[in-house]
């Protein structure tokens, strides 16, 4: 058999390979360049010390540094040094701040240089495509342009500091239910326009050093093994020239991963996939050259990672700390997002308040998995409440419920109800419990506890100056959201979550953010609710282009809060938008006056709406934004550049990005339904797009959804006979697989620390990731004592039992 052709004609030639890292490749004997592209152990890559090829550290996670000195783990269950916890990505994109999040990813690169680690693994960027995913609090909007703006702007400023940062998770990996090995089903223009683009962006304009390949499979192959996404689209038309990595034990056939462009696997695999690499090569099912250029990657990356250090000196930890905290509590406080005010916000600080609500004291900060960070040091609301006050006013504090379970009993709501009677105003602090949000599982409904909804409605039935402070790393229903006098959330904020929300509670700071993504009135409303964790080995995704706003505007379904919203302590005006420019390079100049009598932000938005689109669109489309800060009385321009992609689809049958000649509408605004000014323009363009039949609603039938795909609607995988993606959950359905299943959760278990106080979430979590664990992963974690022969034969015994007993039954 011939050997499929090589990425590149000579590892030298490829992109992310120096001159100097194929040299040292070429000298290496094959077992050693098969060595090099697995991990050392759970976070070090291998090293070649005789040749000056030194180990480098990767280490978690989008919003602070998780780094593991003791036992390694996926799943925020072992120690890590302390660092701080900025806001999580939700609300680092709610802030829409391009040069803020740049001085939070320098904090990280920082943090990440102190403790000599080689590569920080974020940002994510994978679009919320249902508020539910389980891991949306680790991603920044729904929207594919903010997503990449944001992740370009962490990313140039962690590796300002000569650490690598990672784009991750890519692609299409939306949901945490079977994420290991779910089918996402999916159109190529909904690929290209809604989940790609982000990754695009970010590519383009920030050279990131890594990027991490989702677990999930993408119309049927394993995100790792598609040479379309890893090769063809992020490096031959992005052109990204660093490293892919897996996601941690995503690995379904190394061999046809590192064809496909996957460089470096992660963690180490104890070598079990060596042979297998080696026998594809003697086969000639893999080119030999496609081996040395991962390997080659991966020594660039290694050269570059010990330059980088040997070239700056590390930082004072002490003052290093202290400048993120600040800047943890600035960045939290620019996130926080006002939903509604009656103009009882900002607080006067004097009085008696009354503070409800466990999360004062234990402040709901950051999300369970991976992400989660050992903070440095924790604010809470009631400390600097208090603090704020000072001799001025009171602070009545009442936990209301059990900030873990968020279950309240009768004594603690009458405790509440008491504590608020005679309050100037109440401070009503409510939202998500940690184990409601975590990776490895999404959540099943989008309500707040129900005891959070009873204080909500026995504070505002007896007080007239109610706030509710939310803490959620993803939209709520508020069914209530009429009846307290104003609604902020700080999303989730990091370790000084509980000092930003009393700066902004009484307008020492202001509420900076805009939702970066809708608030839906309920989840049910959503097209991609009817796909969505439905199925164990599939996902479809039937709502193609209409996620969110894109979804909102164009069916007209009004959110309870629209993407872009958020209020103000200032107001402002928006004068008359010119646009300059010719063709499709345009700039929007729009001058923003602050009208009100504090300082404060806004964030000028311009979405597009294509007036003659032969194709159908989302109604508008974000296409550019701008946040300006103004003092009382000032004037200042937003400027928002748009260039072809603004206006262009991707075409299918083309295979390329296209502008389709006509009138389009600039709609200018301050969220996705409040527009302030609209401006026309009229392309020309000699771009023929091929036709792409719309959907009569936004969830395709069968039929049309076939036509998307171009081929009939692939079923979804059964799950039996086993193989290497059946998870240890599917082994349950047969006899034998029980017992095996059961004498693994065991041996599992007792891996797991026992320790009484484990919290909900990370036991949640580690549970979820042994049931979901595919059976490839025991091959890869067991340290040798599995090897896949052997796999291969226990699999072929549990099909042949299970198929022997099922012959039985039926006769
Ligand atoms: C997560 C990644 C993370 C990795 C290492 C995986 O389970 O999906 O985001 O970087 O573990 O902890």
């Amino acid at each position: 058999m011939n050997a499929p052709a090589a990425s590149a004609a000579s590892p030298a030639q490829a992109p992310g390979v120096t001159v100097q890292a194929a040299g040292i490749v070429a000298a290496l004997p094959r077992s050693e360049r098969i060595r090099l592209v697995s991990g050392a152990d759970f976070w070090n890559t291998e090293a070649a010390e005789a040749e000056g090829v030194s180990a480098f550290m990767l280490t978690d996670g989008p919003h602070g540094l998780r780094k593991q000195n003791g036992a390694g783990d996926h799943a925020g269950l072992h120690d890590s040094v302390p660092a701080t916890c900025f806001p999580t990505a939700s609300a680092l994109g709610s802030t829409w701040d391009v040069p803020l999040l740049e001085e939070v990813g320098t904090a990280l690169g920082r943090e990440s240089r102190y403790e000599e680690v080689g590569v920080l693994l974020g940002p994510g960027l994978n679009i919320k495509r249902h508020p539910a995913g389980g891991r949306n609090f680790e991603y920044l909007s729904e929207d594919p342009l903010l997503s990449g703006r944001m992740a370009a702007a962490l990313v140039r400023g962690i590796q300002s500091e000569g650490v690598g940062a990672c784009l991750k998770h890519y692609a299409a990996n939306n949901q945490e239910s079977d994420r290991m090995r779910v089918d996402t089903i999916i159109d190529e223009r909904t690929l290209r326009e809604i989940y790609l683009t982000g990754f695009e962006i970010a590519v383009r304009e920030s050279q990131p050093w890594t990027v991490m390949c989702a677990y999930n499979l993408i119309n049927g192959e394993h995100a790792g093994e598609s040479r379309m996404l890893l090769t063809e689209v992020l490096r031959d038309e992005w052109g990204f020239d660093g490293l892919v990595m897996t996601d941690w034990i995503a690995t379904h056939d190394r061999a046809a991963g590192i064809h496909a462009g996957l460089d470096l696997e992660m963690p180490s695999s104890s070598g079990a996939w060596d042979a297998r690499v080696e026998a594809a090569i003697e086969a000639g099912e893999l080119a030999e050259a496609d081996l040395d250029i991962a390997c080659g990657r991966v020594v660039a990356l290694a050269l570059k990672v010990a330059a980088e250090r040997a070239s700056r000196l590390p930082a004072d930890p002490v003052t290093m700390h202290d400048d993120h905290h600040a800047l943890a509590r600035r960045v939290a406080a620019a996130a926080t997002t006002l939903l509604t005010n009656d103009g009882t916000l900002p607080l006067a600080p004097r009085g008696r308040i009354a503070l409800v609500g466990a999360f004062a004291e234990s402040p709901r900060h950051q999300g369970g998995g991976s992400s989660l960070v050992n903070s440095t040091r924790m604010d809470t609301a009631l400390e600097t409440m208090r603090a704020r006050l000072g001799g001025a006013g009171e602070v009545v504090y009442a936990p209301g419920y059990d900030a873990a379970t968020g279950d309240a009993t009768d004594a603690q709501i009458a405790h509440a109800l008491a504590a608020a009677e005679d309050a100037d105003a109440v401070v009503l602090m409510v939202g998500l419990p940690t184990s409601f949000e975590s990776e490895g599982y999404d959540r099943s409904h989008l309500d707040l506890p129900a005891s959070h909804e009873r204080l909500i409605q026995a504070l505002t039935a007896r007080h007239h100056r109610v706030v509710v402070a939310l803490s959620h790393g993803a939209p709520v229903h508020m069914p209530w959201a009429d009846a307290p006098q104003a609604i902020v959330t700080g999303h989730l904020g990091g370790q000084a979550a509980g000092s930003a929300i009393v700066d902004v509670l009484f307008g020492d700071a202001e509420p900076g953010g805009r939702l970066a993504e809708s608030y839906p009135v309920h989840v049910r409303e959503l097209p991609s609710d009817h796909h969505f964790a439905n199925a164990p080995t599939q996902v479809q995704y039937r709502e193609g282009l209409y996620v969110g706003y894109r979804f909102h505007d164009t069916f007209g379904v009004p959110a309870r809060f629209p993407f872009g919203h958020g209020l103000s302590y200032a107001s402002f005006e928006v004068g008359e938008p010119k646009v300059t420019g010719r063709g499709t390079a345009r700039t929007v100049t729009v001058p923003v006056t602050n009208t009100g009598e504090r300082a404060g932000s806004t964030v000028v938005q311009v979405y597009v709406h294509d007036r003659e689109s032969t194709l159908h669109r989302p109604a508008q489309e974000l296409k550019g934004f701008a946040k300006v800060h103004l003092e009382p009385g000032e004037t200042a321009d937003a400027v928002v550049t748009l260039d072809e992609r603004s206006f262009a689809v991707y075409d299918v049958t083309g295979a390329a990005w296209k502008v389709e000649a006509g009138e389009y509408e600039l709609r200018i605004g301050l969220s996705s339904t409040r527009i302030l000014a609209t401006k026309s323009l009229r392309l020309t363009s000699g771009d023929a797009v091929a036709p792409a039949p719309g959907t009569a609603s936004a969830i395709a039938t069968d039929k049309e959804f076939a036509t998307m795909l171009g081929r009939l609607v692939p079923e979804p995988r059964p799950l039996f006979p086993f193989h290497y993606d059946s998870t240890i959950d599917d082994l349950r359905t047969t006899w034998l697989g029980r017992r095996f299943a059961g004498a693994l959760s065991g041996i599992m278990a007792k891996a797991l620390p026992t320790d009484a106080d484990m919290p909900d979430e990370v036991r949640e979590t580690m549970t979820s990731f042994l049931v979901n664990m595919p059976l490839r992963a025991l091959a890869m974690m067991s340290e040798g004592r599995l090897s896949f022969a052997s796999l291969d034969r226990l699999i072929r015994l549990l099909n042949a039992t299970a198929l022997s007993t099922r012959r039985a039954a039926r006769r």
